[in-house]
């Protein structure tokens, strides 16, 4: 009999199938699922990824032992873990090669050794390379212990004998465990291993950080499978070309999702921007058509942003609607409604949208300042410069209010912004000073003020 059997993946979500289908019945994209071995125990016996005692209890009886986090020494690292490293807790980090994903680890990993003992194992690099970064990084390293090792075993065997407090993977598409035959990197391999990396941090409290790396499609087999099994999943963001970095946990067990880290990267690794609020404004000496400040907030704080919009006459039969930074469904809504309710009509051209610096912006505070990029665009009038503006569009063409608007006001004079257009319901109660703002209840009047 074989001692593996088989169990189907979707790589655009990582929800597990017993049987092949066409499409994904969870996530329902179309031809993702893709066949991996595991072994048979892991199904029979169905080890758990928590250890259990096997009675209940009551909520009130458990012990509550709070024991402290761990601060990995990077301030703005803790802030997405949600205030440091939790023992026993399995962090994904994902991200592109190159992003800086080694780089972190080996800065966090050096700091946290000071307080714990720390194991980072590389399958990527020699010791020799990983000591010259080290060196690079103004590190000490005289309290970080490495290991070059791709097997899982031997990794585990090696944590448990030096009694480590935090492990370090990097990366879980080089590591393989024996229960599994296919090659390191594929999707059984790395969802064995991490199933392995999982138990072993429950089961002696070691906090476990995992690297994994996504290409820019989004999916190779890796993170997505693992996001399932982990506490924490911190993915890297950043633009082709751009020096700043953004950590950003898409989900957090200890902490609150959406938050964000930012980084630029330097000479000696990454620094840490404490005050990033301002580092996506592009400074036009004009002004120039199809492009505005937003005002986003990322995880807890608020950030200004421009978005910029370029529409074109198209040359294609279907013309093209290309959004960078929002989504994609999202600007054919907001082309739809700016038609509408606007009367502004880019039918016959190409739309493209762009938030600049990489961003990805996830709330609806960006339809605004879109859509009048849009329009500030198609009419080629730039907007008047120290104008901000965020909101949300609902399809009868009112203006939403959002979130945390008198912070972000706030936020936008300190930076000298002079002039707001938000939504009706998001207006201060109390002026805030140096900025004038103009609120608005419907698109049509957020055009007409705007130009
Ligand atoms: P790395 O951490 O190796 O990326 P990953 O592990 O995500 O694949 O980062 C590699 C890039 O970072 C590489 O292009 C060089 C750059 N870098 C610096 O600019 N400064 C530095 O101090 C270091 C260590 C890397
Ligand atoms: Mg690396």
């Amino acid at each position: 009999m074989s001692k593996t059997r088989s169990l189907y993946v979707c790589d655009s979500c990582g929800n597990e199938s017993l049987k092949w289908q066409g499409q994904c019945p969870s996530c329902g994209a179309w031809n993702s699922l893709s066949a991996i071995s595991v072994p048979k125990s892991a199904g029979k016996t169905a080890r758990p990824l928590v250890a259990g005692s096997g009675s209940s209890q009551r909520l009130s009886e458990i012990a509550q032992s709070v024991e402290p986090r761990l601060s990995t020494g990077i301030e703005e690292l803790d802030r997405v873990l949600g205030g440091g490293l939790v023992p026993g807790s399995v962090t994904l980090i994902g991200g592109e090669p190159g992003i800086g994903k080694s780089t972190l680890l080996l800065q966090a990993g050096d700091s946290l050794s000071h307080r714990a003992d720390t194991l980072y194992v590389t399958g990527e690099e020699s010791l020799h390379q990983v000591s010259l970064r080290a060196k690079r990084l103004g590190t000490s390293g005289d309290t970080l212990r490495l290991l070059a090792e791709t097997s899982v075993e031997q990794v585990l065997a090696e944590a448990q004998a030096a009694k480590v407090k935090v492990l370090v993977i990097d990366s879980i598409q080089t590591m393989h465990t024996d229960g599994v035959e296919s090659s390191p990197g594929s999707a059984s391999q790395v969802r064995e291993s991490a199933a392995q990396l999982v138990r072993f941090a429950k089961a002696s409290g070691t906090s476990v950080l995992i690297i994994g790396h996504v290409t820019k499609e989004g999916v190779i087999a890796g993170p997505r499978i693992l996001e399932h099994m982990v506490d924490t999943v911190l993915y890297f963001e950043s633009d082709a070309g751009s020096r700043y970095r953004m950590v950003r946990a898409v989900k957090n067990r200890f902490g609150a999702a959406n938050e964000v880290g930012v980084f630029a990267m330097s000479e000696d690794g990454l620094k840490e921007v404490k005050n990033p609020s301002a580092i996506f404004l592009s400074r036009h000496p004009q002004p120039v058509a199809g492009s505005i400040v937003m005002i986003a907030r990322e995880g807890t704080r608020p950030m200004l942003i421009e978005v910029q919009a370029l529409v074109d006459d198209s040359q294609a039969m279907n013309p093209r609607r290309v959004a960078v930074g929002i989504e994609q469904q999202r600007l054919a809504m907001l082309l739809a409604l700016l038609h509408r309710h606007g009367d502004v009509a880019t039918s016959g051209q190409d739309v493209f949208i762009n938030v600049v610096g990489g961003v990805h912006i996830a709330e609806t505070a960006a339809d605004l300042p879109a859509v009048l990029a849009v329009v500030s665009s198609v009419r080629d009038r730039p907007l008047a410069q120290g104008l901000v503006c965020f909101g949300e569009l609902g399809l009868a063409g009112e203006i939403r209010p959002v979130p945390y608007g008198e912070e972000r006001l706030r936020e936008a004079a300190k930076h000298g912004f002079t002039r707001a257009i938000v939504p009706a319901a998001n207006e201060p109660r109390r002026p805030i000073e140096g900025l004038s703002v103009v609120a608005v209840e419907r698109l049509s009047d957020a055009i007409a003020r705007a130009f």
